[in-house]
């Protein structure tokens, strides 16, 4: 028998095509080009590729937020779990400070930054600006914004709350800044938290504190998590869903356990290969994928990640667009080695 999904289990986001341009003084950067993920109600969607693969614009244009020379086109719709049915929010469609995105950003969907100084002005204290956010989202009652500032504060693990409520961000470690920002972007009980890198600045102690933290919050508030990391290792951990990035593209999506068990994509093989392991031996060295990540300048139709490919053949790769093969059910790939290019044979 097979089971219909009910109406309940609608992603809450549904990215679909999403592509992101810049004009550079050389050429036009594809920055993003053509991504598609959808994010489930209550679970952990992990984004992961090298640095400079378009994680972060593609997490920032979730809530409106790409600078202004970001050409952004496709569709990001949201349904918030008060909405009707089919009914959502198509986020690009909305003006990208009007007030329906205010209303969004922040409350409804809420983001860690990459950088967390970018998430607090130097002119205020930390306790008055994560007050300030709950008093625009949650609650006008000054008293009763100010106890759930400090509740939080004192969840992500910052002691003494009272004094440090008091402080400027550049009286706190950056750690605690990075978990200040974390209790900011979670004190209005957002339905998704988009979480940039969240403990890359973090010593190895504090990352699993807050890594812990986020998932306890998760089980506690049924949030879902877009998870941006170059880590693997934190993708084991926190992960339902995964994406692998790569210049502008997703090449491959899984759930986790799946694409731990059977990786796909070269690209996918490699950071896997350069992923440490408990108990994996000394004698074992990490290996690294040769090569940096070109720039998305004037690509021809071709598999981007060509130059760095050891499986790349050729004639086939460098002659025309990857497209996405099914491998399973919910689990994808853009390689040739899993399709037949277009007008020829499987290679
Ligand atoms: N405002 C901008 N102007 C020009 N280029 C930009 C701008 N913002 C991002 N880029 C470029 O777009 C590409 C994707 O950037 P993005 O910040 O999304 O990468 P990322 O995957 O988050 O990398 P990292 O892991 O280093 O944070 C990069 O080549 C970056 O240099
Ligand atoms: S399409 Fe070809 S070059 Fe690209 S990852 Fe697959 S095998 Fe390598
Ligand atoms: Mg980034």
């Amino acid at each position: 028998m097979t089971t219909q999904p009910l109406a309940t289990e609608q992603p809450l986001l549904s990215v679909r095509n999403l592509k992101i341009r810049i004009q550079m003084d050389n050429g036009v950067m594809n920055a993003v080009d053509g991504v598609d993920f959808e994010i489930q109600k209550g679970k952990t969607l992990g984004l992961v590729g090298e640095s400079g693969c378009g994680k972060s614009l593609t997490s920032r244009s979730l809530i409106s937020l790409n600078p202004k020379e970001c050409e952004t086109s496709g569709s990001i719709h949201y349904r918030p779990s008060d909405s009707e049915g089919e009914k959502g929010i198509d986020i690009l469609s909305l003006e990208p400070n009007g007030k329906a995105i205010r209303s969004i950003r922040g409350r409804r969907i809420s983001m860690i930054f990459q950088e967390p100084m970018t998430a607090f002005s130097p002119m205020y204290t930390i306790g008055n600006q994560i007050m300030e956010a709950i008093r625009i989202h949650r609650t006008k009652d000054k008293k009763e914004a100010k106890q759930i500032a400090l509740q939080m504060l004192s969840k992500v693990g910052i002691s003494d709350e009272e004094k440090r409520f008091d402080q400027y961000p550049h009286e706190f470690s950056g750690g605690m800044r990075q978990r200040a920002m974390i209790s900011m972007a979670l004190s209005c009980n957002p339905e998704l938290l988009i979480a940039d890198e969240p403990t890359t600045a973090l010593d190895v102690t504090i990352q699993a504190q807050v890594l812990e933290l986020m998932r306890s919050l998760q089980q506690e508030f049924g949030m879902s998590i877009l998870l941006v990391t170059h880590d693997l290792g934190i993708i084991a951990q926190m992960c339902d869903e995964v994406a692998v990035m790569y210049l502008g593209k997703i090449v491959e999506q899984a759930p986790v356990k799946e694409l731990f068990r059977n990786p796909k994509h070269p690209y996918t093989k490699g950071l896997m290969r350069s992923m440490p392991r408990l108990g994996g031996g000394k004698e074992k060295r990490l290996e690294s994928i040769e090569g940096s990540v070109p720039m998305a300048i004037d690509m021809p139709p071709m598999c981007s990640f060509y130059e760095r490919c050891k499986d790349r053949i050729e004639g086939v790769c460098n002659a025309s667009a990857v497209p996405i093969t099914s491998i399973s059910e919910d689990h994808t790939v853009r390689c040739f080695l899993y399709s037949e290019p277009e007008g020829g044979e499987s290679p």
